[in-house]
């Protein structure tokens, strides 16, 4: 690091590798500056053994006797303290050798960071780690570098959340944008209420404790047997490892209908139904005891419900109730003023209306789906910003692998935005796809004009973490 009193601009570029960090709440990606990909993609939770320690990465899937498995993020944000920093300096210092005197730091945020929580942040990173150079880059912001796209619309379909958020000049447009809790892990909790509510005879076994399988069909029982040597785990160890099922489940068995199931038309609804339940569409799950169901209709209902929330009823009231009907408002209060596009003035006659979140499509319902959301933040947007926004949309995250979401939402956005060209961008490579804010934060973080965006250690002490958040980080 070349400092030198000078405060703004301190690294050469190129012979500094900055660390990406991209901390998501299903996994935690790491690495350095304009490499293509991170070089650690590890588990955002946790095990904590009977002394405190914790353990990270594979090795939270070993069984051991008072292994508690605790989450390090809630909806993209840090909510274990203690936990994150443990994992980041076990990654920094023994995976990445970091120096933090000479490495500069790039964090991805999600767009409803609050105040106090953005002061954690930088505060732990300059001053726990003692980075000497740091970045707070918003998600959706990466996603579009990585798109090379300044103005789109980035739909991440995650683990905890989906949000939907334009983004102009490359700077997000926080006031407009949404977010709900319908994604990957909805999906697991759907899938595991219907397969817990289905049948106990199905047995939900994690792959751990099996010692020798028999394959069967369900309603034949599963023939296996469990070993008798493992350490007596955690309820929360099983937990984890159930979910294990549960994704591979998603991953592996659901698919996007063509056309929405819950047609109001009834003749119409029941022919859909019958086409998806036929023979030619059912696929077999394997669980980890040997034992397969056969799925029909319900691999496309459960990916249904990333568009209809509502189609899936669940069983269990209690995991019913951590879905609360949520309509994508962003409740977030800005602590400075929205970014205003500079170039280009509204028209006071123009008579496009721009309905205020809670007005509209489905909001007597409360409850948003995929392209209602996309279609609401659109209809909010600056009508001169609207058409390269809609050509834009950038779908990116896990859950968007779903095979025939793209299909199925193109034609929905086409559909319920006549007035406008709708064109998806979704990057082909699935890896690229779910790495795509830390590739976003790579691409920025090794422009050659991006030294002057570091803000260091001496410039936080000076200015304090207000200052540095409102005028720097925004
Ligand atoms: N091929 C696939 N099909 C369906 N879902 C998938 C697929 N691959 C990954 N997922 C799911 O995507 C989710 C993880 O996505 P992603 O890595 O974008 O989330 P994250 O960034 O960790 O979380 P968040 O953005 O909510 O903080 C998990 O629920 C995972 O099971
Ligand atoms: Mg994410």
């Amino acid at each position: 690091m070349s400092s030198g009193g000078n405060t703004t601009t301190v690294y050469g570029g190129d012979e500094i590798s900055a660390i990406i960090l991209d901390p998501g709440s299903y996994n935690t990606r790491i690495g350095y500056a304009g490499d293509d990909f991170p070089k650690v993609t590890t588990s955002s939770f946790y095990g904590q053994v009977g002394n405190g320690k914790r353990i990270f990465g594979e090795d939270i899937n070993v069984p051991r006797e008072n292994c508690e498995i605790k989450p390090i993020l809630k909806d993209s944000i840090i909510t274990d303290w203690d936990a994150a920093i443990d994992q980041y300096k076990y990654y920094f210092e023994d995976t990445l050798k970091v120096d933090y005197k000479d490495q500069p730091v790039l964090i991805t945020e999600p767009i409803w960071t609050e105040l106090p929580y953005r002061q954690k942040l930088i505060e732990t990173f300059y001053e726990t780690f003692d980075f000497a150079g740091l970045y707070l880059a918003k998600a959706p912001t990466c996603i579009s570098f990585q798109q090379g796209r300044p103005n789109c619309l980035v739909v991440d379909l995650g683990h905890d959340t989906v949000s939907v958020t334009p983004v102009i000049d490359g700077i997000c447009l926080i006031k407009n944008s949404m977010r709900t809790n319908y994604g990957g892990r909805f999906l697991n909790d759907e899938i595991k209420d219907f397969v817990k509510s289905r049948d106990p005879k199905i047995a939900v076994e994690p792959t751990y404790k099996i010692k020798t399988k028999t394959p069967t069909v369900y309603p034949d029982p599963a023939e296996y047997t469990v070993k008798k040597t493992i350490p007596t785990t955690t309820e929360s160890f099983n937990k984890f490892q159930q979910q294990r099922i549960w994704h591979e489940f998603k991953e592996t068995a659901l698919e996007v209908p063509e056309r929405k199931l819950n047609s109001t038309n009834p003749q119409q609804a029941l022919s859909i139904k019958e086409f998806y339940s036929q023979d030619s569409q059912k696929r077999l799950f394997e669980f980890p005891t040997g034992q397969s169901i056969t799925l029909g209709l319900e691999r496309f209902q459960f990916a249904e419900s990333i568009f209809d929330p509502k189609i899936y009823k669940f069983s269990d009231e209690n995991i019913a109730k951590a879905y609360p009907p949520n309509n994508g408002e962003i409740k977030i209060s800005s602590h400075y003023n929205e970014y205003r596009p500079l170039k280009r003035i509204r028209k006071p006659e123009s008579n496009q209306s721009t309905p205020a979140p809670g007005e509209g499509d489905d909001s007597s319902e409360k409850i948003r789906g995929l392209s209602h959301l996309i279609t609401h933040t659109l209809s909010t947007i600056d009508i001169d910003l609207r058409a390269s926004v809609a050509h834009n949309i950038i779908v990116t995250g896990g859950v968007s692998l779903i095979p025939q979401l793209i299909e199925r939402l193109y034609n929905e956005l086409s559909n319920s935005n006549p007035g406008l060209k709708i064109r998806l961008h979704a990057v082909g490579n699935s890896s690229e796809r779910v790495n795509q804010a830390w590739i976003g934060g790579s691409v920025l973080a090794s422009l050659g004009t991006f030294h002057q965006m570091w803000v260091t250690k001496h410039e936080y002490n000076e200015a304090g973490a207000d200052r540095i958040l409102n005028q720097r980080f925004r």
